[in-house]
């Protein structure tokens, strides 16, 4: 089985959100199931000098957009069973960042165009090509358009994953028209068109063999106006070809009996991740209070991620008998919000407004609590990494919070953390406060901490679920 995956990011050579986290575990988890799978990534500027300079050059060819040839050069590096490819165009990708240029439109059709002119000079034959949110989404439109014909292509099939539908590459219908040499059958009525002009997502939504998003519920939530972001009822008359696989973490990177960046390792003794607790208020200048419980924040600060509940209760969040620590960047109307209240409550809450990888392992290590109270999430990841360093989560029940955390239910004993139904700020604060109180009942907390002992986060299961949908797309069952 050959799958290729066409992505914007990938950790560890460039990351903006959790999408590179994906890229970067998911394909080594299917190469252990035997899937041979490569990965297809832009040669950006950021990626660091060590991954650089392993680069081997592969081949160059030129890419045809519209009336324009452009150079393409692929360069590849082996990596944990895993090959990555490089898309080289100076003019494309030598930039800071991936994205929010006044070009990222022609950008990202040459690179969709690039992925597929690059396979027959890779010597590899994908079975699936697997794309990854709206900078990969026209792959499936111009397959179907100029592609599947030829020999050296027929038989292909592709897959459209879905990480956010709030990204939907929607730009002009000129431009589509300038980059890409489509007839105007796929402008008209229901195809590309999206909001007066074009969208690559909805263009991979609409031409790919088979759909997913990254948990069951959050495949469910798009189909309702409410979390469908416009595209409600296209993905309800798609809901047959539709389907949601959650995603996992990597657990060699995610460990903390062997992560380089907290104090003290340790994996189900409470009493090692006191220390990390310890060790993190000291660095970050917050009274030790073991006594109480620390909760952490760890994420984008901005409204998807449930912020402004926050904002709602925060005096009467300050007045618990808890600390917090809160670390990541994001809308600086957040990032004052929390520097304030940091102000307010030395002694209470640290606010650390930036992305620090490290830090953020200590505070996963070093909290009790983990909170992620999101508008939608369609899986989300801190609440996954949270329970494999036993800091036990509060979520908002949305898309994979709902699917990953079960809510303690006190009279059965079961259950991995705390949640909430409706996207209600006293709702939240009411249910911080019965994790408080919680945490203050050995019992009830051993019980919690052991539950999520029993779970299991990592790929093995998930991979497994891909594996299963590529084998009946290239058998042609569905
Ligand atoms: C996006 C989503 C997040 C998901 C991630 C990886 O960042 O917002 O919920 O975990 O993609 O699929």
């Amino acid at each position: 089985m050959n799958v290729l995956f066409a992505a914007s990011e990938a950790v560890p050579f460039v990351k903006t959100g959790g999408l590179a986290d994906v890229i970067g575990s998911l394909p080594q988890a299917l190469a252990k199931l035997g899937v041979d799978v490569r990965v297809m990534l832009p040669k950006y500027e950021d990626i660091p000098g060590e991954w650089k300079e392993r680069l081997e050059p592969v081949t160059v060819f030129t890419v045809k957009m519209g009336w324009r040839e452009q150079y393409c050069g692929i360069e590849q590096l082996v990596q944990s069973g895993v090959t990555y490819y490089f898309i080289d165009n100076e003019y494309y990708f030598r930039r800071k960042g991936c994205y929010g240029y006044g070009d990222d439109a022609e950008r990202f059709a040459y690179y969709c165009q690039a992925v597929l002119g690059a396979l027959p000079h890779i010597g590899y034959r994908p079975d699936i090509v697997h794309c990854h949110d709206w900078q990969a989404g026209m792959i499936p439109v111009l397959y179907r358009a100029q592609y599947a014909q030829q020999p050296a292509y027929a038989g292909i099939r592709t897959v459209m994953t879905i990480h956010n539908l709030r990204y939907q590459g929607v730009f002009g219908k000129e431009q589509f028209r300038d980059y890409f040499s489509l007839g105007e059958e796929h402008f008209s009525g229901y195809a590309l068109e999206q909001h007066g002009g074009a969208s690559f997502l909805k263009g991979g939504l609409l031409y790919s063999d088979f759909i997913t998003t990254v948990s069951p519920s959050y495949a469910e939530e798009i189909q309702t106006p409410y979390y469908g972001e416009h595209m409600d009822s296209l993905l309800r008359s798609q809901s047959h070809r539709l389907a949601g696989i959650v995603n996992g973490i990597d657990y060699d990177t995610f460990d903390p009996m062997n992560d380089p960046h907290i104090a003290v390792p340790y994996r189900d003794s409470l009493s090692k991740k006191r220390q990390n607790k310890l060790k993190l208020t000291e660095r970050l200048g917050l009274p030790a209070m073991p006594d109480l419980p620390l909760i952490a924040i760890v994420s984008r600060l901005v409204d998807q991620k449930g912020m402004d509940l926050i904002g709602r209760v925060l005096p009467e969040l300050m007045a618990l008998d808890a600390q917090w620590v809160v670390l990541g960047t994001g809308e600086p109307r957040i990032e004052h919000m929390f520097r304030d209240a940091a102000g307010r409550h030395p002694d209470k809450l640290s606010a650390q407004i930036l992305f620090d990888e490290a830090l953020a392992r200590q505070m996963y290590a070093g909290s009790d609590l983990f909170l992620m109270p999101s508008l939608f999430e369609p899986c989300g990841i801190g609440q996954l990494v949270a329970m494999r360093y036993r800091s036990v989560p509060i979520v908002r029940e949305t898309g994979g919070l709902k699917d990953t955390v079960q809510p303690f239910n006190e009279f059965t004993g079961e259950g991995t953390g705390f949640s909430f139904t409706n996207y209600n700020a006293h709702d939240m604060l009411y249910t911080i406060e019965r994790a408080v109180r919680m945490f203050h009942d050995p019992q009830a907390w051993s019980q919690i901490i052991s539950n999520i002992r029993k779970k299991d986060f990592s790929w093995r299961k998930s991979a497994q679920a891909y594996a299963e949908l590529y084998g009946k797309l290239k058998e042609r069952v569905i």
